[in-house]
């Protein structure tokens, strides 16, 4: 219908908007796609910009995520249209229309989406992630299992969102591919390791 598709545009938009590069313009840091990993998202402003404008950038992603996913659902869109708005969203945040089409990764903004699905896959999700960066320090490593599991927990807790979550999760992977190199030769970067250029 006509609103699916208004959405589907809305959605697109919110994610064209780089928080990571709009929060390192206000905090006066360097522009994060020329520093660190190259990549506009929390990970690499956290390495620019440490705690706080990271958790901000953390906040904005996710919230472009969750806006237009959770008023499309109030709005009666059906799961499967919701599906693709939530890959509306992070496609608006890997190829933002804003920033030349150079943008991130989409692992916050994706969480964001999957946020109303419920608390209970989102949790299992959040735990994942924060259980790999505890135990090896890297946060490509953890955003790859976090999206690796995720098609098998929403199966058990929440099956009718498994296609676009498995979506979710291919263009997630596909858009490690320059991390999952570095981890596979040993070059990636820890996430202590801040401010080292990985490029
Ligand atoms: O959130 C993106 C993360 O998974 C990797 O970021 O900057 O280490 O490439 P980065």
């Amino acid at each position: 219908t006509a609103l699916t598709l208004l959405m589907i545009t809305a959605a697109y938009l919110a994610g064209s908007i780089s928080s990571a590069v709009l929060i390192c313009k206000i905090f006066a840091l360097p522009d994060p796609r020329t520093q660190g990993s190259g990549n506009p998202g929390t990970t690499n402003v956290y390495r620019i910009g440490g705690r706080f404008p990271a958790l901000l950038t953390l906040l904005c992603d996710v919230l472009k995520g969750t806006i237009p996913v959770w008023g499309s659902y109030f709005l009666g869109i059906e799961p499967l249209y919701l599906g693709f708005i939530a890959i509306a969203a992070c496609l608006g945040h890997i190829y933002p229309l804003f920033f030349g089409f150079n943008g991130g990764k989409a692992v916050a903004t994706a969480l964001g989406t999957m946020l109303p699905i419920g608390l209970d896959l989102s949790g299992l999700l959040i735990a994942t992630w924060i259980a790999t960066v505890f135990i090896t320090g890297y946060s490509s490593l953890a955003a790859l299992v976090t999206v690796g599991l995720a098609p098998v927990f929403t199966w058990f807790i929440k099956p009718q969102y498994s296609i676009p979550v498995t979506m979710l999760s291919i263009l997630i992977i596909a858009r490690h591919r320059s991390n999952i190199i570095r981890l596979f030769k040993g070059e990636e970067g820890r996430i202590w390791d801040k401010g080292k250029t990985l490029e």
